[in-house]
């Protein structure tokens, strides 16, 4: 299902009354978070809608899409403080429990097979917010990643590491490899909602939406869940 908003800002405010839904109708309920440019201003009026009607964030369990390989959580432009700084510390009262995948991880392999199994054992992702890459990537999820994959380390693209330079003020510092929820954690989550805005967006908007389901567009395999929202300004949606 898709719904097209005028502005950035009704994208935000519909996005994030589906999360607060979710955390109103299940307190315990476990929520996949997202990160990048477009989930800013999500949190931020999910923050603002929790401040005017206070809800019980002390049960809810989230766990983070991915992390970069490398950076600590002190990093300014790791996901572990991306999440602190927009949506975590500004709560009025603590989540429950917060998970990111670990970048500094020794054993990589183990934590990321750990990272997928603490989902399962917590009853799964109940709502996992996505965004999405210029080349369709979800969480850190390239093209050509195996749709049965669960987290794992994955070598970002090119195109990525050309996107996502642009957090960093020294572009040398850029991870070349990230860790990522994989394609098949993120289809076990009971409704997905996928978030783009921006003229930026709006080839890839277009190519996801004429494409079948296939592994060179990894968005794509949303198309095989039953409970999909693809929520888009117009800019996003202007070649649909
Ligand atoms: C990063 C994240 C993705 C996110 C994408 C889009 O690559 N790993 O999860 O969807 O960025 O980011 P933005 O919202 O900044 O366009």
């Amino acid at each position: 299902m898709y719904k097209i908003f005028n502005t950035v800002e009704e994208v935000s405010a519909y996005t994030s009354q589906c999360i607060l839904k979710t955390i109103q109708e299940k307190p315990n309920a476990v929520l996949g978070l997202a990160t990048g440019s477009t989930m800013k201003p999500v949190y931020a009026h999910l923050v603002q809608k929790l401040q005017n009607n206070p809800v019980d964030v002390s049960q809810l369990t989230t766990f983070n899409l991915d992390e970069y390989l490398g950076l600590s959580g002190e990093h300014a432009q790791s996901y572990n403080y991306f999440m602190c700084e927009h949506l975590f510390n500004r709560l009025g009262s603590p989540i429950g429990r917060y998970n990111l995948p670990n970048g500094l991880a020794e054993d990589i392999e183990a934590a990321c097979q750990a990272y997928s199994d603490i989902i399962k054992q917590v009853g799964g992702l109940d709502l996992q917010l996505l965004g999405i890459g210029s080349n369709g990537h979800i969480g850190f999820n390239e093209p050509y990643t195996s749709f049965s994959s669960r987290t794992h380390l994955i070598e970002l693209t090119e195109q990525t590491r050309l996107d996502n330079s642009r957090f960093f003020t020294d572009k040398s510092q850029m991870p070349t490899h990230a860790i990522t929820l994989g394609i098949q954690d993120i289809l076990e989550a009971k409704e997905i909602l996928l978030v783009a805005t921006g003229s930026n967006k709006a080839e890839i908007m277009a190519e996801l939406y004429a494409s079948d389901v296939n592994e060179a567009l990894p968005a794509s395999v949303l198309k095989q869940h039953s409970k999909v929202t693809i929520v888009l300004d117009k800019e996003a949606a202007a070649l649909l």
